[in-house]
This record gives C-alpha cells, structure tokens and sequence, in this order.
C-alpha cells in the first residue's frame, strides 16, 4: 500500500515538475516578466480574486516588473496608453478581439445582452439600435428625469443631514433612481424611502458571484455545477430578479404616453428586421441597472473622499461653483460641461478611483497580435489592468495624490509628463460604455449640487475609507460618513 502512495505521489512530483518547467520556461508566453508562481498556475490570480485584491496585487507586480506583466500562464496585464487601442479597438480590417469568455460565469440557458454577446456582428446590430437612446438628443430630452432626481437628491439630504449621513448610499439611491427612470419609467423610491429597493440591492451580489465563479471555472471547469447547487435563496433572488425585470419592462412598453427614457428610443426597433428582440431588451435592462449605477456611484463616492481628503481642492470646487451660480436651480447640463475645475476634479476622480479596476480580458486570435509593440502568441488573455494603469508612476507623477491640476491646459510642471492618454475609463473600441456621456454629465451634475448647496466635512471614522476596498468587478463599499450642512441661500 505504502509503495504504491510513493509511487503515486512521485509521479505526480515529476508531473508538477515538467509542467513547471514548461510553463516557466518552454511556454509561448515565458518571454514575458512576472512571478513564477503566477506564471505557473492561474491559482494566485484566483486567490486574489476572490480575496477582492486582484487589482491591488497587479499594480504591485507591475511596480516590479514593468509595463507588461505575465499574471497567469496565458494572461498578461498591459499598462501603457497604446495598449488601450491595440486590445479594445478595431483596426481597419483586422478582427475585434473576443472577450474572454469565462470571465464571467452565465446561466447556459440566458439570452445574449448587449455587454455579454460574444458575436462582434450581433453585437454592432444590437449596439447600433441601442444608441439612439444615448445620443445627444436623448440625453438632452432625459435631462428633466436626471436633473429632477438629482434635485430630490438634495431636498432629502436636507431633510436627514441633522446628523452624519453615509453619502455613498445616498449616491446609490440618486443613481438607481435615475437609472431606473430612464430604463423601466418608473424609479424605485430609493431617495424617497431612503433605502436600496432590494431588487437593486441583489445586482451587486450577482455581478460578485458571477465574477468570482467565472475565476474559478478557469482553473477547475466545474463552477457550472456550483451554479447548478446554488441555495435556494440564491435561486429564488434570481427568479425575483426575472420577475421583477419583466414587470417593469412590460408595464414600461405598454405605457402610451412615455417620458423621453431609453425605451422610447428602442422602442420602435423591438421585433423589427434588424432590430431588437424582446428577449435582447430584457437581458440588457440589468445590464443598464448595474452598469449604470454602481459605477457612477463608486466614482462618486471616490470624488467627494479625495475632495474631502484635500482642502485645496476642497475651496478651489466650491469657489468655482458658488462664483459660478447663484442659485441651485441654475446648475444644469450644459453649463456644467463648462466648469474647467470641476470637471477636471471629475477626470481625476475617474483615474484615483475608478469604478472597474480590472477585469476586462479579451483573448488574442490563434495567429496572435501585437499590443503595444510586444508580440502576443495566440490564444491568451490580455487587458489594460486600470487600477495598476492609473497608479503607476511610469504614467503619472505622484499617482496616490489626488491632483485635478494634471487634467487642466496647464498643468503645474511636475504633472506635464503625465501620460494623460493612458486614462480610458469608459474603454475604447466598438464595446465602449454606451453611457459615457450619460455618466460624465451624471456626475458633473451631482457633484456640483453636493457642493453648491452643502459645506461637507468627512466624520474622522472614515478618514482612510479608500484603503483596500474590496474589489469584485465592482467595489464594495462600505458606509461612508459625512457631515453636510447646507449652506445658507
Ligand atoms: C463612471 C461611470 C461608468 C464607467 C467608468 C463605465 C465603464 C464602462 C466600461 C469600461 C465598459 C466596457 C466594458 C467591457 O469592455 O466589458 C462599459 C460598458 C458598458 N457600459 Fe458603462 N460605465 C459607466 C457608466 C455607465 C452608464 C451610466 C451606463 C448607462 C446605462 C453604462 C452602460 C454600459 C453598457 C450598456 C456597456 C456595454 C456596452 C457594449 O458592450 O456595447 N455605463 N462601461
């Protein structure tokens, strides 16, 4: 019996050992820097990953070893601004490059959505009927929904700031409400009720899981049989989730007399040659819903900490806005994308603290690719790692200061050297965020009226909140508190 054990275990010593040996040293990819554990197995990564540190570990590694790091056996992480183009653009005549298709674990049986569909053709029709409702026009027609929210906003902070306030659930509340106006029509109260409607509250927690079981599925292929032994409560969020879509949808497209939101924009393509299917427009309401809120809310959240944390900054904001208006009411889109200050405090809140700090991996076509003048073989996975990207040094001078001066036509000399262009936060290429206007006007708007109408001050329990917030895909956070005083009118 013992013989055999030592038979057994010394083969699979001698198995390990030439699987090491190839992966560090025969690999395709073994010209490329990085730790050896990581270049061996896929485990550190995953381990990171579900740590929610995998962000943080990559920027260390990329600190060690330079601009382009081997994070897993076929996985490397790029950092420099050309990259950007050569991963996620689209070179005339030459292909799209796929995503990686088990980052994230999906139910076999769901319908394609806009973010998920693997077929670039399929995508473009889908992309093409779906950005009507993000054009220019649409915006300037949803800005009543935005801007009256985002006034609710401020009437309830009034109403409740007697007391400290965790003003990252109030950014989540503004932007499920606005998000949810302008997909179903209809909000889901979470400013007037002052909580997360738990149909909201679920999304975070599926985009974790599916995230974290994506992972997994790549170094052992049986997280569909996790999914498959999901608890009940898990599956019936999800049945509640469906349900809870679907009524909404439904009640949205049946209304005769809309308000101008994303339906009334796609509306007329649903069931149409070349359109949208019904199906389409349903998977990608929750693509909406989370994408459209989390994110705003997280970069949100990361500009007031900074603004707070930096009282220069802090009175440079407030002098630009309180010169600026006279009143609240006068704040609106088109006079906000005209404060310089402001929106490079939004530029430079987007790079300290952006909301996806990885994560976005695509896979080089078998005759492999060039990204940023190094050649990538076939088959591997490879991203721009935006947290690591916007920390670096090799990209910005004194990357953990929260500095909007680097973003402005002048910038004090320390910060000409930025590589400005290495800040993409909506991407680029043909699977861009479709909300990038959405977002940056979201945000100007909201984080003019937080400071036009309220002097703030960060409650000392919350001073370091930024440090090692957990990442799974999104950010957790965690509450976040805040005195606000509203100022005198
Ligand atoms: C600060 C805010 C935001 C950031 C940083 C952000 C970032 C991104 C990024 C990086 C992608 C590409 C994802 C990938 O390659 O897999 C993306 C895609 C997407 N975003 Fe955003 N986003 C933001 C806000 C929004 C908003 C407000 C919406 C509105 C609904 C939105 C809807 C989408 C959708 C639908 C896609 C998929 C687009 C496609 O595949 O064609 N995002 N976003």
């Amino acid at each position: 019996m013992s013989s055999y054990l030592i038979l057994t275990l010394t083969a699979l010593v001698i198995f390990l050992g030439t699987f090491s040996v190839y992966r560090l040293y025969l690999h395709p990819n073994s010209k490329f820097p990085g730790p050896k554990l990581w270049a061996i197995s896929r485990v550190p990564m995953a381990y990171n990953l579900a740590r929610g540190r995998l962000p943080y570990r990559i920027a260390e590694l990329h600190d060690k070893y330079g601009p382009v790091v081997r994070v897993a056996p076929n996985d490397l992480s790029f950092i420099t601004a050309e990259a950007w183009n050569d991963i996620y653009g689209k070179p005339v005549g030459r292909p799209q490059l796929a995503k990686d298709p088990v980052a994230f674990l999906r139910n076999p049986n769901d319908y394609a959505d806009l973010l998920f569909e693997p077929d670039p053709t399929e995508h473009g029709r889908m992309r093409r009927n779906f950005s009507h409702a993000f054009s220019e026009k649409s915006l300037r027609d949803q800005e009543p929904i935005i801007g009256s929210n985002i006034e609710k906003m401020v009437t309830r902070i009034r109403e409740v700031c007697k007391d400290p306030i965790d003003i990252t659930a109030w950014l989540n509340y503004v932007t499920f409400d606005i998000i949810g106006d302008l997909t179903f029509g209809d909000n889901f109260q979470c400013l007037d009720s002052g909580n997360l409607h738990p149909w909201v509250s679920n999304l975070f927690t599926w985009v974790a899981t599916i995230g974290v079981l994506g992972m997994f599925q790549s170094v052992l292929p049986v997280a569909h049989l996790l999914l498959r032994m999901a608890p009940k409560s898990m599956r019936d969020s999800e049945k509640y989730h469906r349900a809870m879509t679907k009524e909404r949808l439904d009640k949205r497209l049946a209304n005769p007399n809309p308000r101008p939101d994303f339906m009334s924009a796609v509306q007329r393509f649903v069931d149409r040659p070349y359109g949208l299917t019904y199906m389409e427009v349903f998977q990608t309401c929750s693509i909406f819903m989370v994408g459209g809120s989390e994110t705003t809310a997280t970069t949100l959240t990361g500009m007031v900490y900074y603004i707070l944390r930096t009282p220069r900054v802090y009175n440079l904001l407030v002098e630009e806005l309180r010169s600026t208006f006279k009143d609240s009411s006068e704040i609106n889109m088109a006079n906000s994308g005209k404060l310089n200050y402001t929106i490079a405090v939004v530029n430079e809140g987007m790079r300290i603290l952006h909301p996806l700090p990885g994560n976005l991996r695509r896979v080089t076509p078998p005759e492999g690719w060039v990204v940023a003048g190094w050649k990538v073989p076939g088959n591997t996975l490879v991203a721009v790692d935006s947290y690591a990207a916007y920390h670096s040094r090799s990209n910005f001078h004194n990357p953990k200061e929260f500095v909007p001066e680097r973003w402005m036509s002048d910038p004090p000399a320390p910060y000409k050297n930025d590589k400005l262009k290495v800040l993409q936060p909506f991407s680029v290429g043909p699977r861009n965020c479709i909300g990038k206007n959405l977002a940056l006007m979201e945000m100007r708007l909201i984080l003019a009226k937080i400071f036009f109408n309220f002097d703030v001050e960060i409650m000392p329990e919350s001073v370091g909140y930024v440090e090692g917030l957990k990442v799974y895909t999104f950010i957790k956070r965690p509450p976040f508190m805040i005195k606000m005083t509203p100022v005198a009118v």
